[in-house]
């Protein structure tokens, strides 16, 4: 008498990558269309960030202010797309510069460039002590936007374009229009820019009442005019179908030219 597990193991009906991978896109799908089950997610986002639920994820003990969806997505863009450079803009606490320099130590990329008006000593020495992870990060202190931080960028870049720019900073509809702008010359075709945040448009208005960003003023919003202005981009809605929770629905923008 054969084990149960191992009979109900033979009785499975998937059986390739293929065809799992296919049922799970139409599953996603699906639930993306499921406006009971967004709102849900949603609302467990909003309560969750009463409790600080997104400053409570590290990488290598480095602080990450971003949900594990949102890295899980993040983390196949790169296997995919295989970046020589990824572009951080908004380094907080350095958690994501290492995560994705990790990805780039295994699969053979150049470097980890990370923005940020205010880089500390503090953190600098942190990110300095993670050893072979640490040798690939370059760190740029200046606004995101400046033609001095453009200057340094360009120049790290060495004129490679195959690059992958996520933007976190500073979440105004004006300032992340202008990163998009300043970042998509940067992007070949098949890379991505991740324009991160996006969720602002759909939280309650009182959730920012001390940030300048809100509802009809936002990454989100500047996602759109951009991609009114230029045919360079679509959103890779693929994406947002998986996640259900994320912090940039619609974020995940894909060069097609
Ligand atoms: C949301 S945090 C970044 C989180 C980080 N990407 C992560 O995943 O952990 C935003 C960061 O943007 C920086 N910032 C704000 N305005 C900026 C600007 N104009 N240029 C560059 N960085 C800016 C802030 O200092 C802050 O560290």
């Amino acid at each position: 008498m054969e084990d149960q597990s191992v009979e109900a193991h033979k009785a499975k009906t998937i059986v390739t990558k293929e065809e799992f991978l296919q049922i799970n896109e139409q599953a996603a799908h699906e639930m993306s269309l499921d406006k009971e089950l967004q709102d849900k997610a949603l609302d467990v986002l909003v309560e969750a960030d009463h409790h600080r639920w997104i400053h409570q994820g590290s990488w290598f003990g480095e602080s990450l202010l971003n949900l594990p969806q949102d890295m899980f997505a993040i983390q196949d863009i790169i296997w995919r797309t295989k970046p020589e450079f990824i572009i951080e803009v908004g380094v907080a606490w350095g958690g994501g510069m290492l995560f994705y320099s990790m990805l780039l130590e295994i699969l053979g990329g150049e470097k980890v460039i990370g923005i940020d008006i205010f880089i500390p000593d503090d953190l600098r020495k942190r990110l300095a002590s993670h050893g072979k992870l640490s040798e690939r990060l370059e760190l740029i202190e200046g606004p995101s936007t400046s033609a001095d931080t453009l200057a340094q960028v360009k120049a790290l870049l060495g004129g490679s374009r195959k690059v992958l720019v996520i933007l976190d900073s500073f979440h105004t509809h004006e300032h992340v229009l202008n990163e998009l702008r300043c970042y998509a010359p940067f992007i070949e075709k098949g890379q991505y820019l991740i324009c991160g945040d996006t969720v602002v448009e759909r939280i309650p208005e009182q959730m920012h009442r001390t940030r300048p960003w809100g509802p009809g003023n936002n990454p989100a919003t500047a996602v759109k005019e951009f991609l009114s202005e230029s045919d360079r981009f679509e959103v890779d809605e693929k994406i947002d179908q998986r996640l259900l929770l994320s912090c940039h629905p619609g974020g995940y923008l894909r060069a097609v030219k």
